[in-house]
């Protein structure tokens, strides 16, 4: 008899602390969506893409399989170079089809604004460059987007063939924990 109480009491303990356990652990998520444009820019006066291995090509480097470009590109709200800086692409891409007309995009986007300032999103994928829009994944984050999951969907806004200087509009859609007062 006092044994059943004792496990009734237990039971009911129990589950009020695992409910409570359950609903602090079921993570909250928010749907976050960004537009920014790439600043990709490997020649001129100040290039923030440069090659860094691959084949030993004369010629672009960039359009030879194999090439491995290291970046530290601006993220800006507008088209333009000039126009507000909201973060920076740190990382690489590499040209990943024989064809040269494939990049393999893996980097980190780094935040500086004052609304994400040091929060980043890992971004993913095949940037088949010659496609009207074409479609990357953000595999995580840090910060304000912590456990982020999501897409980029990409469309070159300004191509300079010659020069091999590019700006890639980036829409990002992502789901990530909600924001829980700290950056
Ligand atoms: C972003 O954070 C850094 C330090 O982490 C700080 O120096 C900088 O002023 C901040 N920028 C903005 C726009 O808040
Ligand atoms: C990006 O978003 C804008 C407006 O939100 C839309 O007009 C444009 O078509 C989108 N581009 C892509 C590649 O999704």
């Amino acid at each position: 008899m006092v044994a059943t109480q004792i496990s009734v009491l237990l039971l009911l303990v129990f589950s009020v602390r695992s409910s409570a356990f359950w609903t602090r652990m079921m993570p909250k998520m928010t749907e976050t969506k960004l537009t920014f444009y790439m600043q990709d820019w490997e020649t001129g006066k100040n290039p923030t893409a440069v090659p860094v291995a691959g084949t030993n090509v004369a010629g672009p480097k960039l359009l030879n399989f194999g090439t491995i470009m290291a970046i530290d590109d601006a993220l800006t709200e507008g088209p333009n170079r000039g126009s507000k800086q909201i973060g920076r692409a740190h990382g690489i891409y590499v040209t990943s089809s024989l064809n040269g007309l494939d990049f393999h995009l893996l980097f980190s986007v780094v935040f500086t604004d004052d609304k994400y300032n040091g929060s980043s999103l890992e971004i993913q994928g095949s940037d088949r460059a010659l496609l009207k829009q074409r479609e990357v994944s953000v595999v995580s984050g840090t910060g304000h987007f912590r456990f982020a999951k999501g897409f980029a969907t990409l469309e070159t806004a300004y191509l300079d063939v010659k020069d091999l200087n590019a700006v890639i509009k980036f829409n990002i859609t992502v789901v990530h924990l909600s924001h829980t007062g700290h950056h």
